[in-house]
């Protein structure tokens, strides 16, 4: 019966543990940004890009989006535009990230609804600025790729 016990307080915190993801990498699946990774652009570190593996930083995923590297929050800007900006803060204003699957997602109870779209607009010839799309139009002036997704490199 101790042995039992013992069994199930053990497996407890294990099967809690597997639901909450661990400092993940996230990276695009689709060309011109197939398997760029979410990191600081180095050059404006406010500026949330999409670039080289090697320099990839990890994340919290769950309400907010924290980088384990530079402590700093992903958060959603106020643009008019359907494309929002997306800077690290310090403190987190936006809660509603979520992961469905390996996908990044605003959640169906956050102030977006459930979106999944990002828009990825060339800085030079290794990063990509990242903004959250939440209709279909682009930055103008630049080369800008529309309906990318974020995702987690797997679910393990
Ligand atoms: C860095 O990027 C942020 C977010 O786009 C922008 O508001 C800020 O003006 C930029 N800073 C510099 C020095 O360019
Ligand atoms: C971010 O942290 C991870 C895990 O500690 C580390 O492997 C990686 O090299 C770091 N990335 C940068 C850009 O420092």
């Amino acid at each position: 019966m101790a042995t039992l016990l013992t069994t199930l307080l053990l497996a407890v915190p294990m099967v809690l543990g597997a639901a909450v993801a661990k400092p993940e990498q996230i990276r695009s699946d689709q060309d011109p940004v197939f398997h760029y990774y979410l990191q600081a652009y180095p050059k404006n570190a406010s500026i949330v890009a999409l670039g080289p593996a090697a320099s990839s930083e990890y994340f919290n995923i769950g309400g907010t989006i924290q980088s384990t590297n530079t402590s700093m929050y992903i958060n959603i800007g106020s643009d008019s535009t359907s494309y929002k900006t997306l800077t690290f803060g310090k403190t987190a204003t936006t809660t509603g990230w979520g992961l469905e699957g390996d996908t990044i997602i605003t959640t169906t109870s956050s102030s977006y609804g459930r979106q999944l779209n990002f828009v990825a607009c060339e800085l030079d010839s290794q990063y990509w600025q990242v903004y959250f799309q939440t209709g279909s139009a682009t930055p103008s002036g630049g080369t800008c790729s529309n309906y990318q997704s974020l995702h987690l490199p797997c679910l393990c």
